[in-house]
């Protein structure tokens, strides 16, 4: 969305309006009183001090069995470190991972055939805070992301090598997300 589009929309909404007058007193809302706003969202998402991160660092009861078990299944048959990966869940590059939605994500930039649909993979730290899912917001709960990746993807020349039917049980879907039901 263009910048100054960006401005005006936020301040046509009484709320916004209000709460950028609360967090940045004596500041417009601007591109700029914007930019911050979102690099603090931002740094929200890094937090490291996380229960998986104390078992990483070797402390066995810091997580569930289930827990370890959807691990287990996020890097190995879900695949879904093949792109999550590293600290922050990211391999900070982009991918058509078959969402329905028609926008073009990074061809609309880089007019390159290949990233028709492409979009950024995000990192996934605390991603049970922030539904609803993806760029546009398309899937309500983590449960129908699993769906998602498991066989819910559209078929088209520029998805990802690396999206394919999971096949994944039950259970494995329940360890991937908790709310996971039938
Ligand atoms: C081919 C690379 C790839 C694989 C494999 C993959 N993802 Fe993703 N993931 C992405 C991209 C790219 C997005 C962003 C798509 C968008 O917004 O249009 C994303 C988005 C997400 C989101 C939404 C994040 C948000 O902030 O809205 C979740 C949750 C997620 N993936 C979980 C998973 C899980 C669980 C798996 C394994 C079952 C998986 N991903 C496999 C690339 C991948």
């Amino acid at each position: 969305m263009p910048h100054d589009l960006v401005v005006s929309k936020l301040q046509a909404n009484p709320e916004y309006t209000r709460q950028f007058a609360a967090a940045f007193p004596g500041e417009d809302i601007s591109i700029q009183t914007f930019a911050k706003a979102i690099a603090a969202f931002e740094r929200t998402l890094t937090f490291t001090a996380s229960p998986f991160d104390a078992w990483l660092a070797g402390d066995e009861d810091a997580i569930s069995a289930t827990a370890k078990r959807g691990f287990m299944v996020f890097n190995g048959k879900g695949r879904c470190a093949e792109c999550h990966s590293g600290w922050n869940f990211t391999d900070d590059s982009f991918h058509d991972i078959g969402l329905k939605s028609e926008d073009q994500g990074r061809y609309a930039i880089l007019q390159i055939d290949a990233l028709k649909h492409a979009f950024k993979t995000p990192g996934l730290r605390n991603i049970r805070e922030r539904a609803p899912y993806m760029h546009d917001g398309s899937l309500p709960t983590l449960a129908s992301v699993i769906d998602h990746y498991n066989d819910g993807f559209v078929h088209r020349e520029t998805l990802s090598d690396l999206i394919k039917p999971l096949g994944l049980t039950k259970v494995e879907k329940q360890s991937l997300s908790p709310s996971w039901r039938p």
